[in-house]
């Protein structure tokens, strides 16, 4: 958390105003922003090339697979590919083996990614212990740990029971810390792999019906509502959810939540092929889903965009659609996503798009030292976004360790061209256009 850089940074625009300046930053913090600046004692200089300069983004909902399942991703190879993404913070969910249902494993992640140094890497706790939904964890315990856990998510599974969710909400408010529910009521999910709609009848894939998600979301709206609690919808994926947030919100009620960068440009329209790569939780929806997701975003209804980065390995994705593990990789797509759904249909510019991905993902949390300004005495927690350049996905040229992207072979808008933590350059795309130069420094 303490290991900081001096750097000036040339030739940016933030938030993609006026002309370029460069920002020098000492010890972490920027010090100077203006015009023909020098560099820093023993700073090195990088070269924004006139891109756009945002605060850092900030993921509320990444999967880092360790402990257990390193061989799909680490807290190293997750750290890079969220760098190389824009990301300055990432929160890693609570699903691994064994689950971070107490404070050995919250520590030991937050241990992990401050010796990996790439982001700051804040674990979720789990919210019952083994995400069973029957006993509460440890939350205090997490909390005071030396990852002083903020977060807790049974994430991949919903805290079902409104008995137990009632008293974790009740709980969460005593410790000042934030539950992310995931939306599932799991008797309308039964043995289902896809969006409940015309497509999925007709490819014969078992149907996730909406109300599945949206009768959690009034449910803990509710609950949230009794308790004096804050909660937060993980992965919004229906127009329904939509209503319901604006109601909830109408009602003074204190929800937020996060959509995906998947839920915003993809529906169900690809799950022709059956190819597994496609099945996520929740389901891709129809496109009103994605449209009234995509308003929501703009309006603030839903607040941001969290990447639910979810690593898989090949034989867990290339096999029989309904065998398929449900999750893809977002990480180092999500701003390309954002760009294409949000700034070039002209629903965000760049104030909002570090709204989205920075800011409100860092107040949610209650970080003080990422999404904050770019201005002069502010922790540099930074990306420079080259917005005319587009990249074509490859999951081989990707750092995860795994390869489920739904991207591949497409095209996006928008490149990361360096990320800055605290000042150190934590990600660096090689001089040159992406097409002509592979690679990161
Ligand atoms: O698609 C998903 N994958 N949704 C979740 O909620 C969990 C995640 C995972 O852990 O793979």
């Amino acid at each position: 958390m303490t290991a900081t850089g001096s750097v000036l940074i040339t030739n940016v625009r933030p938030y993609g105003d006026g002309e370029p300046v460069d920002v020098a930053v000492v010890d972490g913090e920027i010090t100077e922003i203006g015009s023909g600046l020098t560099a820093p004692d023993g700073a090195e200089t990088v070269d924004g090339r006139g891109g756009v300069l945002l605060p850092g983004f900030v993921d509320l909902h990444t999967h880092l697979r360790e402990p257990g399942r390193e061989d799909t991703e680490t807290v190293e190879s997750g750290s890079r590919a969220a760098a190389r993404g824009g990301y300055t913070a990432v929160f890693a969910m609570a699903n691994t083996a064994p689950v971070a249902d107490n404070s050995s494993i919250t520590d030991l992640v937050w241990r992990l990614g401050q010796e990996v140094g790439l982001v700051d890497v804040h674990p979720v706790g789990a919210v019952t212990v083994g995400l069973a939904g029957e006993q509460l964890a440890e939350m205090g315990m997490m909390a005071s740990g030396a990852a002083k856990v903020r977060l807790f998510s049974d994430d991949g599974k919903c805290v079902h029971d409104p008995v137990i969710m009632k008293r974790a909400l009740e709980y969460s408010t005593g410790l000042g810390v934030l539950i992310s529910q995931h939306s599932e009521d799991p008797r309308l999910t039964e043995g289902a792999v896809a969006h409940d709609g015309p497509t999925a009848a007709r490819l014969g894939l078992a149907g996730w019906p909406r109300a599945a998600e949206e009768s959690i979301v009034v449910r803990d709206a509710l609950l949230a509502r009794d308790a004096g609690a804050r909660v937060h919808i993980a992965h919004a994926s229906t127009e329904g959810t939509v209503e319901l947030l604006r109601w909830a919100r109408s009602q003074g009620i204190d929800v937020t939540a996060e959509v995906t960068p998947h839920h915003l440009l993809l529906d169900d329209s690809r799950l022709e092929t059956y190819d597994g790569v496609n099945r996520v939780n929740p389901p891709l929806r129809e496109e009103r889903d994605k449209l009234a997701l995509r308003q929501a975003l703009a309006d603030g209804i839903v607040d941001c965009v969290a990447t639910d980065h979810a690593p898989h390995a090949s034989q867990e994705k290339c096999c029989e659609f309904s065998q398929a593990r449900p999750g893809m990789l977002g990480l180092e797509t999500a701003v390309s996503i954002v760009v294409e759904t949000m700034l070039r249909t002209g629903l965000l510019d760049w104030r909002g798009v570090a709204r989205v991905m920075s800011e409100r993902p860092a107040e949610i949390v209650g970080l003080d030292d990422q999404g904050r300004p770019i201005a002069v005495g502010e922790p540099a927690n930074l990306t420079i976004i080259d917005p005319d350049s587009s990249w074509t996905v490859s999951s081989d040229d990707l750092a995860s360790k795994s390869a489920n992207t739904p991207y591949e072979t497409m095209t996006l808008p928008g490149t990361v061209e360096a990320t800055f933590l605290r000042g150190r350059v934590t990600a660096r795309r090689a001089a040159g256009s992406p097409s002509e130069v592979e690679g990161w420094l």
